[in-house]
């Protein structure tokens, strides 16, 4: 735990760095991350369909914003929490510029700090691009999402998976993903603006984080994604066709969930 509480210091620290020139480098630096990105969105707009109410959205780990505003779009009003003011100031800055209204952000750690929201009062929340893995303890943290989730109300989660392909190879060449697990598993590896940070990270399998998620939540999908786009190199993606057969074989993969190839792991639940 101490030693959690250290290297979550470095994650704080990569967030600050990246503040303010996420939103140009994430997506566009490597390729299956892009992709990653993209595939998130889209499982964000086909989920919001099946929410009976949108009143009230959360993002946890919310960064620049970029999730909140897709779900200002749909719902009265969008809660955007992350645990580095630099990341709080970055999305109230992007929210000016996009002239919105509906969006408030706030500096909160999700793992330790109670949700600052009455008991089912939120129709969705969105703890995605590997937030779930950033959280050391998971039934804590889903005890306080479920307090809080309305009935009929859904959360995609996003974690690391351990036993993705890229993970369980050894490459001579970096593959064109900004993050990828380290030997031990207990931390990730994330490069960003040419630098390298070391963060902690709870890794699972796709059996192990269903029989979790399964304990407070009915599932309603739950993917891995991007199989193959995430072990070439960036070179590789050079060639539209390459990009285009990549993406077609990644989608076909993604639910399977025996094979469960890709980095993350994404979970649809509800109560
Ligand atoms: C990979 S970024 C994702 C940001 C945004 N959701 C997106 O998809 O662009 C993860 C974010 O989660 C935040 N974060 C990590 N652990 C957190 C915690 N315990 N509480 C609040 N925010 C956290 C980080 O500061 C970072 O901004």
């Amino acid at each position: 735990m101490e030693n959690w509480l250290q290297l979550k210091e470095s994650h704080k620290s990569l967030s600050a760095a990246a503040a303010s020139t996420y939103d140009d480098i994430y997506e566009n630096s490597n390729h299956a991350t892009g992709i990653y990105m993209r595939y998130e969105e889209d499982l964000i707009h086909a989920s919001i369909d099946h929410i009976p109410e949108k009143k009230v959205a959360v993002v946890l780990g919310s960064g620049t914003g970029r999730d909140s505003f897709t779900l200002a779009g749909y719902f009265e009003k969008v809660f955007g929490l992350d645990f580095a003011p630099e990341m709080t100031a970055q999305a109230q800055i992007n929210q000016k510029k996009r002239g919105l209204k509906n969006t408030v952000f706030m500096t909160l750690d999700v793992e330790q700090d109670p949700l600052p929201f009455a008991d089912q009062s939120v129709d969705f929340i969105n703890s995605s691009f590997g937030m779930g893995s950033f959280v050391l303890n998971p039934a804590n943290f889903f005890l306080e999402i479920k307090r809080v989730l309305k009935p009929g109300g859904r959360v995609i989660f996003s974690f690391y998976n351990s036993q993705a392909f890229v993970n369980q190879l050894e490459l001579g060449w970096a593959p064109a993903i900004s993050s990828r697990l380290n030997h031990n598993e207990e931390t990730l590896e994330v490069q960003f603006g040419g630098q390298n940070f070391q963060i902690p990270v709870v890794a699972y399998s796709v059996k192990e984080i269903k029989a979790e998620l399964e304990r407070f939540f009915g599932i309603h999908a739950i993917s891995t994604f991007p199989s193959l786009s995430s072990i070439f190199p960036q070179q590789f993606f050079e060639n539209e066709r390459v990009r285009n057969l990549c993406l077609e074989a990644d989608l076909l993969l993604a639910d399977n969930i025996e094979l469960a190839g890709g980095p993350f792991i994404v979970a649809v639940v509800g109560i």
